[in-house]
């Protein structure tokens, strides 16, 4: 086994902790400190991780450790100027969903990573749930034909307690700081359509805010509407405004010789299989969603995107979801919201 890569985590809120565990957990890895710039946290997380931490990245930096790789699990307004930071401090970069806010700043993160020649591991880590694997299978062995419609439902529930619980000034909700509901809640089933169907043109939507005007300042919901660039017609319907709890993430694909659905909460069930001359296969199960407490997330598959970070840097697989692949849902996103005015 070669030498354990040494991860430093920036931003240790809900999914930075888990960036951490999962690091622990996995015999290529080593966490060597954690960093955030909230101080109140720095006893609770030397505690937990047995490791330094830091107050921000200048300092973690300043401290000269020997860092391999940077998890930035900050607010996604900080995601493109500290991955740049951490590539010029010579580190590899993970990075949280969405890679950054827009295309220009992701194509800078891009090619700052060129430059520097140091890998950039998007996190989209739904693309390891079981059904989500099959789905990609399938539809790039051909077996559906041509693919006429897709069409994707994210209906969630995320309330006021999620958007400020307690604190008014919290970064979720506010335009310049989260970007909206497509970036924060709902990138993981735009990047499933960009994976298994590629770009999309001719875009309409219309968006709608029905119960978080105290509480975002953007749209809860949306319809929107469009084709791919390879062929195919295809919706995206999102809303946070659904009552109680989380009901559906799904993707339905009607294609010449077969139609599917997966559904469940988390796109975890495959519904509906039905293909020429084709039996479905028994499916691993899907591992339950990221669970904090009141709501559930996506899929809880960040170890699998540590194991491709330690593959990869050790030259034994390639990265999962490469950079570009981040920038396409980030610009997808843009030109749907672009349609705000
Ligand atoms: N892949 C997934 O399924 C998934 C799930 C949840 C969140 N996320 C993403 O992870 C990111 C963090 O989300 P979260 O729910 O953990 O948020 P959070 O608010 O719980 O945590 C963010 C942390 O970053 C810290 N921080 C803020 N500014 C900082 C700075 N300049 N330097 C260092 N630390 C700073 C905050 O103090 C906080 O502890 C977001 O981009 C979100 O979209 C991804």
């Amino acid at each position: 086994m070669s030498e354990k890569l040494k991860f430093a985590v920036v931003g240790s809120g809900r999914i930075g902790r888990r960036h951490a565990a999962m690091v622990q957990l996995n015999d290529g890895a080593e966490l060597v400190a954690m960093v955030d710039s909230d101080t109140s946290l720095k006893n609770e997380l030397e505690e937990e991780f047995k490791c330094p931490f830091f107050d921000s990245m200048d300092a973690l930096f300043a401290a000269g450790l020997d860092i391999d790789v940077v998890n930035v699990c900050t607010p996604n307004y900080l995601h493109a100027s500290q991955s740049i930071k951490a590539l010029e401090n010579n580190c590899h970069v993970v990075v949280e969903k969405p890679m950054a806010l827009n295309k220009a700043d992701a194509e800078l993160v891009i090619h700052t990573s060129l430059q520097l020649n140091k890998q950039i591991f998007c996190v989209m880590q739904n693309r390891y749930s079981p059904p989500a694997k099959w789905l990609k299978e399938v539809v790039t062995s051909g077996v559906l034909g041509e693919i006429y419609m897709v069409n994707v439902n994210c209906f969630w529930n995320r309330d006021s307690d999620y958007y400020q619980g307690g604190d008014p000034n919290y970064w979720k909700g506010k335009k310049d700081k989260d970007g909206g509901t497509l970036f924060t809640q709902f990138s993981h089933f735009v990047d499933t359509m960009f994976w298994l169907m590629g770009d999309i043109k001719n875009i309409q939507a219309n968006f709608f805010d029905f119960n978080h005007q105290d509480t975002t300042e953007f749209e809860d919901s949306g319809l929107v509407q469009f084709e791919f660039v390879n062929g195919g017609a295809g919706t995206f319907n999102y809303s946070t405004a659904v009552y109680g709890e989380n009901m559906e993430s799904s993707i339905s694909i009607v294609a010449e010789k077969g139609s599917i659905k997966v559904g469940g909460q988390y796109m975890n069930d495959v519904e509906y299989c039905n293909i020429e001359n084709y039996t479905m296969p028994q499916l691993e199960d899907t591992l339950p969603p990221n669970d904090y407490g009141k709501y559930k997330g996506s899929a809880a598959n960040h170890q699998f995107v540590i194991q491709n970070v330690v593959n990869t840097l050790n030259k034994k697989e390639i990265v999962s979801t490469n950079s570009l692949e981040g920038l396409k849902v980030v610009e997808i996103i843009e030109n749907i919201y672009k349609l705000q005015g």
